[in-house]
């Protein structure tokens, strides 16, 4: 009986939508060719520029798009826009909308819709967001800095090893890359480390709830992942209940905010999940993405090696070049202009924010990857406005010490082939990314303060 709820749910709404952006493309519209071709994501920057005219927005494949930084900024800051949330399936026909409401909502609680923060306007995203800040704090941040280089170390150890046995060559988004943002996020939050791969192949079926347009079989299966993480949170905060611990999540199920409300079942549950789900399946691509980058630019990749003060702008330089989450959405609330165009009240808006990164209005040279760029923290990677992304201190964090750490353990390091890119749309970085780790400098110590060399000479030959 579900899966035929969950058919319904897919008609109408991702096949409705494939079919409108089938239509679209066939008439030529760029962006919904591109979204219809998976292809065309392997570097979506050209596409990208096709958009690119002076006007404030242009058609995109299911809503008009802006590629320009200043009007995402002021679409993202503004108050008469918000989130689409519950409003996805305003738009649809009334006999879609009849069929949706027939076979119920989606079970679970699913990070892009209410009562998930990011989901939702104020008040309630007020109330939501107070509650989970101060942990992710530029102070709490700094705090953690020790731990997670601690935490990359014991990761490069596991890659030379596991180099080892494999010729030199591993990848490096399941050795390393995914490992470290689900292990930090998960000490930070109280979740069991022992369950990070688990949340990892959660993560990656649940990935494509972002996009839109989704074919049956994703579809089926990011419904099935999001109910057994549901199922699974609902132990856990369950456990943290009768015996809480001094981290974020205990705090929460007992979290009285200033109203003197708590969360409830169902808004804790979607808290946590989104803050858990966030801190991992963004930063993964943050750090992927950035050594990509620094394969194809071995210059940058020296101008590091001699001042490694520049290590955070180059952060910023791969968030604005290729950008973990390239478009975000909002709905306008009342009838408005933007820039001089007229928005009526309940129309989409698609804010392309890899597109308003590389905005020669603001950037020069933007398609260049330049590390000691002056205004590479400008970007939009992280969105503006009061949904701005609640992790992006920890984020700049982790991506300084992974990226940091793993150049100057490995000064070799090069890819072995291209690897292989995720096919979402919203969300960009490497299913895959094999590498050659090379050999490791005769001084490189891990946080343990072992001496990487011996670590070599005490392994037998041939392991
Ligand atoms: C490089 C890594 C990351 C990128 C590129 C990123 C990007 C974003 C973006 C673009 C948004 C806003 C979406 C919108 O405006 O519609 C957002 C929101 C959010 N992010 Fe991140 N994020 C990253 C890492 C993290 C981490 C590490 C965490 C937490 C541990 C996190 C937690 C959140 C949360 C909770 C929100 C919702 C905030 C709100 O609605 O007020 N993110 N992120």
């Amino acid at each position: 009986m579900e899966e035929l709820r969950s058919a319904v749910r897919w008609a109408a709404t991702h096949g409705a939508m494939r079919v409108a952006i089938r239509a679209r493309a066939r008439a030529g519209n760029p962006d919904a060719r591109f979204l219809a071709d998976p292809d065309l994501r392997a570097d979506p920057y050209p596409h990208y520029e096709r958009l690119r005219t002076p006007d404030p927005f242009t058609a995109g494949g299911l809503a008009r798009i802006s590629v320009h930084h200043d009007v995402c900024n002021d679409v993202l800051r503004s108050e008469d826009f918000g989130q689409i949330g519950a409003a996805r399936t305003d738009g649809l026909p009334a006999v879609l909308r009849l069929a949706l409401r027939l076979a119920g909502p989606r079970p679970g609680v699913s990070p892009i819709e209410p009562p998930s923060m990011v989901a939702v306007d104020p008040p309630d995203h007020t109330r939501y967001r107070r509650l989970v800040s101060r942990a992710f704090s530029a102070r709490a941040v700094a705090a953690l800095r020790e731990r997670t280089r601690a935490i990359a170390d014991e990761l490069l150890d596991g890659l030379e090893r596991e180099a080892a046995l494999h010729g030199g060559q591993v990848d490096l988004v399941a050795g390393y890359a995914s490992l470290l943002p689900v292990t930090v996020v998960s000490e930070v939050l109280g979740v069991p480390v022992e369950m990070r791969r688990q949340f990892l192949a959660w993560g990656d079926r649940a990935a494509p709830v972002l996009d839109l347009g989704l074919d049956w079989s994703t579809h089926r299966d990011v419904e099935r992942s999001l109910v057994e993480l549901d199922t699974w949170w609902n132990g856990h905060l369950q456990r943290l209940r009768r015996d809480p611990g001094a981290d974020l999540l205990s705090r929460l199920v007992t979290a009285v905010d200033d109203d003197g409300g708590g969360l409830t079942e169902t808004e804790l549950r979607a808290t946590a999940a989104l803050v858990v789900g966030a801190g991992f399946e963004t930063t993964v691509n943050l750090i992927s993405n950035g050594a990509a980058l620094l394969f194809a630019h071995p210059a940058q990749r020296r101008l590091l090696a001699e001042d490694p003060s520049l290590w955070p702008n180059a952060v910023d330089e791969v968030l604005r070049v290729d950008p973990p989450v390239q478009r975000t959405a909002r709905r306008a609330r009342r009838d408005t202009t933007v820039h001089g165009v007229p928005v009526a009240e309940g129309e989409w808006l698609i804010l392309l924010l890899a597109a308003a990164n590389r905005d020669p209005r603001v950037f020069a040279d933007p398609h260049a990857f330049d590390v000691s760029r002056p205004n590479a923290r400008d970007h939009v990677a992280f969105s503006s406005g009061i949904h701005f992304c609640l992790g992006a201190a920890l984020a700049r964090m982790e991506g300084e010490i992974a990226l940091q750490a793993l150049f100057e353990r490995f000064p070799d390091l090069r890819p072995a082939g291209s690897g292989r890119r995720r096919r979402t749309v919203i969300l960009r970085g490497h299913e895959s990314l094999p590498v050659v780790l090379g050999a490791t400098p005769p001084l490189t110590r891990s946080a343990s303060g072992r001496h990487h060399g011996d670590h070599e000479a005490h392994r037998p030959p041939g392991t």
